[in-house]
C-alpha cells in the first residue's frame, strides 16, 4: 500500500529547501568558473572541483533541514541515514562538458522522491538565473510563471533534442535513432544537458527529448516538470517510465510519442 502524500505545507517547505539548495549550488558553480581543473572519469566524461563543491553544499543545505532524508548524488555521494520514504536525487552540475568549455547551457538538478514517486523538481540555470520548479499536482513554473508544453502534434513541426552516450560511436543505435529523426522532425539537436532539455520541453521551447543512456539524477527533476506542464513521459518502447532505467522519451503530446516510437521501430 502506498503512503499518503506529504501535506501541502510540507510540500511547499520541501520546494523551498530544494530551491535554496539549487541556487546555492548554482552560485558555487559560477564561483568556480575561472579556476576549476578538469578530470576525466572515463573517456570524455568530465568532472571538476565545481561538481563536487556544488554537491557538497546542496547535501549540507538539504540534510541540515531534513537530517533523516536519503540523498542520491551523482558524484559518489549517497547517504541513507534511515528508511525514510524521502530521497533527494541530485545532479550538482548537469552539462559538465558545456561548463568546461564555457558554453552556457548547464544546470543544477534536484528531484525529490517520496515512496518512489517524484513529488518535487527544481532545475536551476545559473547563467540565465532561470529557476524551473514543480510540485506534483500543482503545475510547473519558470521564475514563478506557469509553464505548458506546446500542443504540436505533427513530427514535421517538432523541435527535438537527443542525449547521446558520452563517448559514442557512429554504429551506436542511439546515433542511428538520432539520424533517423533528421528530415522527419523539423530539427534535431544535441545540447549537452539532459536536465535543461527536459525543462525546455516543459517550457514549450522544444517538443521532444529522448535518450537511452541517462542516470536518475539527469532526469528526476525534469520528468516531474514535463508531467506537470502537460507533457508525456515513457520509455523508448512505450513502457511506463522508470527513473532507474536509462531510457526516456518525453514529448509535448501523445501524438508525438506514437510517431517517434514508430520511426525508432523502423530504424533499429
Ligand atoms: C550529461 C548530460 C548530457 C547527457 C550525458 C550526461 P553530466 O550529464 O546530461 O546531456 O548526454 O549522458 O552524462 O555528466 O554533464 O552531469
Ligand atoms: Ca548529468
Ligand atoms: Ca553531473
Amino acid at each position: 500500500m502506498s503512503l499518503e502524500l506529504p501535506s501541502a505545507p510540507l510540500l511547499e517547505e520541501l520546494l523551498f529547501a530544494g530551491t535554496k539548495a539549487a541556487r546555492l549550488g548554482g552560485a558555487m558553480l559560477e564561483s568556480w568558473r575561472s579556476r576549476f581543473t578538469v578530470t576525466e572519469k572515463s573517456r570524455a566524461n568530465l568532472v571538476t572541483e565545481a561538481d563536487f563543491a556544488s554537491q557538497k553544499l546542496i547535501h549540507e543545505t538539504l540534510l541540515s533541514q531534513f537530517p533523516d532524508h536519503n540523498f542520491l548524488g551523482e558524484e559518489d555521494l549517497t547517504t541513507r541515514p534511515t528508511s525514510s520514504p524521502f530521497q533527494w536525487v541530485v545532479d550538482p552540475l548537469d552539462g559538465t562538458s558545456n561548463y568546461v568549455h564555457g558554453f552556457p547551457y548547464y544546470a543544477v538538478s534536484i528531484g525529490l522522491e517520496f515512496d518512489g514517486e517524484l513529488i518535487v523538481g527544481i532545475i536551476y540555470d545559473p547563467t540565465r538565473h532561470d529557476l524551473f520548479t514543480a510540485i506534483k499536482g500543482q503545475g510547473a513554473f519558470l521564475n514563478g510563471q506557469r509553464l505548458s508544453c506546446t500542443d504540436v502534434t505533427r513530427i514535421e513541426d517538432a523541435m527535438c533534442i537527443a542525449s547521446l552516450p558520452t563517448a559514442t560511436s557512429t554504429s551506436d543505435p542511439a546515433v542511428k535513432r538520432f539520424l533517423s529523426m533528421i528530415g522527419r522532425s523539423q530539427t534535431v539537436q544535441r545540447t549537452g544537458s539532459a536536465a535543461l532539455n527536459l525543462a525546455y520541453l516543459a517550457a514549450g521551447r522544444i517538443e521532444a527529448f529522448w535518450s537511452s543512456s541517462l542516470k536518475p539524477w539527469d532526469m528526476a527533476a525534469g520528468v516531474l516538470l514535463v508531467r506537470e506542464a502537460g507533457g508525456q513521459v515513457s520509455r523508448l518502447n512505450g513502457q511506463s517510465f522508470d527513473l532507474y532505467q536509462p531510457e526516456i522519451l518525453a514529448t509535448a503530446t501523445e501524438s508525438l510519442q506514437a510517431q517517434i516510437r514508430q520511426i525508432f521501430v523502423e530504424t533499429t
